[in-house]
């Protein structure tokens, strides 16, 4: 089954609206109410005194009805009175001083102070709720990013983070190349975090930012720890988890969801889809990177309800069948609950424009009715929630490729986003299911592999993937891989893409950051495409061209190779093309695997398939603002604007 849940905030409503909200709730296909971020204020008013009666009254109208809670922790939003009595537990921003205080996500996440309140409200939380049955699960905090709080304490945990891993000055001088720029550290207290941003990156050692990443990637996973630590005292079988986003500031969440039971996501899709063809914009990817945290099936703590709004102005309405095609769109990629942003739109506050189910005349709308529907449907697909995702292909993430290209771009315009949507983006395209998965993690159970721009070299992945190749796999890479070693260094004396130049057949004598510009390659079996962004200039070892530039100095020049490695093949891929480029080099690559695809599919049209004891379930996503038709094993399929249309085994529509 694919749970229901409901985001209420009942601190923000009178009493007497509590009860009938619960009732309507229940009604409307609730299992479970999420409640509690955030209201760190009402559960303790003053320092040291606690108040949890009204939470106790809302959990008993709330199970009263039949439903559980998904209690958050309220550390996001810590109460005034506490940065009024300990200014220590106040973020620091980039430009070294204490942040303005408005009232949310101020806390310093490492501050020893605040670790004490939100441990203690933590702990009387734990101690009155961990191991109820009205409890479903714990939600920690609220869409953590990495911590770039520049505050005394955040100082020294990032000096005390690189004595950890240096031991020495002299070590840490040579892993960051401190002799440019007589960047030379003779004593700890002179290793500043980020400062200003005027400062950034220009002026700073990228080698120091990526371990600025990494100690923040670390503060963040240490702080999601010490939160479930605590929880798992009193309750050590609760279920835990926290609700990402993706932030500006991206945190290593696979770290971050190590300690964590399930993986959970906030999901806020476009409202307004775009008009170019070429623009990456459905939410599938991220759908998937979170499938990934745990490589398992996934929750949405915040599926959106309704237009969007808070200080930027209010978004358009959402289309009819955009609310349930998004929750199916998740559900697609593997999500087994479902909870909504959020009951009833707030009359009060920064989010009163920022809509839920319910508008504020608090009377049934479209929205709601929609939902409805929706909640009836998936209550007809009971087996749904016993399946999962099966996949041929996997994309490879890391942390470090984020963080060091961020710090670094590499042309204007190039994005490891954009070269790990554009693969996944063609697989989707094609009805194929490919799960994004941290770069260390087994390759066994794939037959493509898909590996968009490796930086930062992890020197073993160049032998897995010799090894995955040699077995009969097939690896796809690209440009910019194979550049940096781990500590963010160019690697001196290879040609790129230098460790996995055998397993690909060629290598670059020279490469041309374009930018912007757009120019063209002419495929090896017939076919022109666009490129953008980057141009390397290949030369063949063993690999045969497969694309080759055409205009500018190095026409004729291979720019896509693909290799024959023992069993297997590699592609390297040294440019960055329009979205039929991938497409077409994936269809190659997984005909040669075997890999079943739909390749009638108009651009749009999302397919993935869940299976498992439940059964097998085919969705069909029409991600677009426009009717589609297509033809599907000689059937003629219809796809109203955001539809999801999913198939059963049996080939019967449900
Ligand atoms: C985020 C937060 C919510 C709310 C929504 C709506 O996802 O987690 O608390 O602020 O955005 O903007
Ligand atoms: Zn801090």
């Amino acid at each position: 089954m694919i749970r229901i849940g409901i985001d209420y905030y009942p601190e923000q409503w009178d009493r007497a609206l509590w009860e009938e909200d619960a009732v309507r709730m229940r009604a409307l296909g609730a299992h479970v109410i999420r409640l509690g971020e955030f209201a760190w204020s009402r559960m303790e008013p003053k320092d040291g005194v606690f108040d949890f009666t009204w939470l106790d009254d809302a959990i008993e109208i709330i199970s009263r009805q039949g439903m559980q809670v998904i209690l958050g922790t309220p550390t996001n939003c810590a109460p005034l009175w506490l940065y009024q009595e300990h200014q220590d537990t106040i973020q620091w921003g980039r430009d070294g001083r204490p942040t303005d205080l408005g009232i949310r996500g101020h806390r310093c996440m490492v501050s020893p102070t605040f670790r004490q309140y939100a441990g203690r409200i933590v702990e009387e939380m734990s101690r009155r709720y961990a191991g109820r049955p009205e409890v479903f699960a714990w939600q920690l905090d609220n869409e953590l990013e990495n911590n770039h709080c520049t505050c005394p304490a955040c100082r020294s945990a990032f000096r005390d983070w690189l004595r950890e891993k240096y031991g020495t000055l002299d070590s840490l001088n040579r892993a960051w190349g401190n002799m440019v720029w007589s960047g030379e550290v003779s004593d700890w207290e002179q290793i500043q975090p980020l400062l200003a941003p005027e400062c950034l990156p220009r002026w700073h050692n990228p080698a120091c930012l990526l371990d600025y990443e990494r100690f923040g990637a670390d503060c963040t996973a240490d702080y999601v720890r010490f939160q479930s630590g605590i929880i798992r005292r009193y309750d050590s079988q609760a279920v835990i988890t926290t609700n990402a986003c993706i932030p500006a500031n991206m945190p290593d969440f696979h770290k971050e969801f190590a300690e964590l039971d399930v993986a959970a996501y906030d999901d806020y899709p476009p409202v307004r889809l775009p008009e170019d063809a070429e623009e990456l914009y459905s939410n599938a990817f991220v759908l998937d990177f979170v499938r990934g945290f745990k490589q398992k099936n996934f929750w949405i703590l915040e599926q959106f309800a309704g237009h969007m709004g808070c200080w930027p102005p209010i978004s358009p309405t959402p289309e009819p069948e955009m609310l349930s095609g998004y929750a199916l769109q998740a559900v697609a990629h593997g999500a087994d609950l479902l909870s909504f942003f959020r009951w009833r739109t707030a009359c009060t506050g920064a989010e009163m424009f920022c809509h839920g189910i319910l508008d504020h005349s608090n009377v049934p709308n479209r929205r709601l009715r929609e939902l409805e529907e929706l909640f009836r449907r998936l209550a007809q697909l009971p087996g749904l929630g016993d399946t999962t995702l099966r996949s041929p292909a996997a994309i490879l993430y890391s942390a470090d490729q984020e963080f060091a290209l961020k710090n670094q771009t590499q042309s204007d315009g190039f994005a490891y986003w954009t070269q790990l949507r554009l693969f996944h983006e063609a697989c989707v395209g094609l009805g194929v299911n490919v799960d994004v998965i941290r770069e260390d993690a087994p390759l066994d159970n794939y037959q493509v592999v898909l590996v968009p721009t490796h930086l930062v070299t992890d020197p073993d992945l160049a032998s897995r993937l010799e090894d995955f190749a040699r077995r009969g796999g097939t690896v796809v890479i690209t440009n910019r891989s194979g550049v940096q070693d781990k500590n963010g260094n160019c690697i001196l004396g290879q040609e790129l893409p230098t460790v996995f130049r055998d397993l690909c057949g060629c290598h670059v004598t020279e490469y041309d950051p374009i930018g912007p510009v757009k120019q063209t390659v002419n495929l090896t079996k017939g076919g022109t495409y666009q490129i953008t962004s980057w141009c390397d200039l290949l030369e063949l070892d063993t690999a045969q061209a497969w694309a080759r530039y055409q205009g500018r100095f190095y026409s004729g020049v291979p720019a896509v190779a693909k290799n024959r490695f023992g069993e297997g093949t590699a592609y390297y891929v040294g440019t960055v093309g329009e979205k039929a480029m991938y497409r077409t080099l994936l269809i190659e690559a997984f005909r040669e695997r075997g890999v079943p695809l739909l390749e009638t599919l108009p651009q749009g049209v999302e397919v993935t398939t869940r299976s498992g004891e439940g059964g097998t379930y085919q969705f069909f996503f029409n991600n677009t603002v426009h009717g589609q038709n297509f033809q599907l094993q000689g059937e003629r399929v219809h796809l109203r604007p955001l539809e999801m249309k999913i198939r059963t085994e049996k080939e019967v529509w449900v």
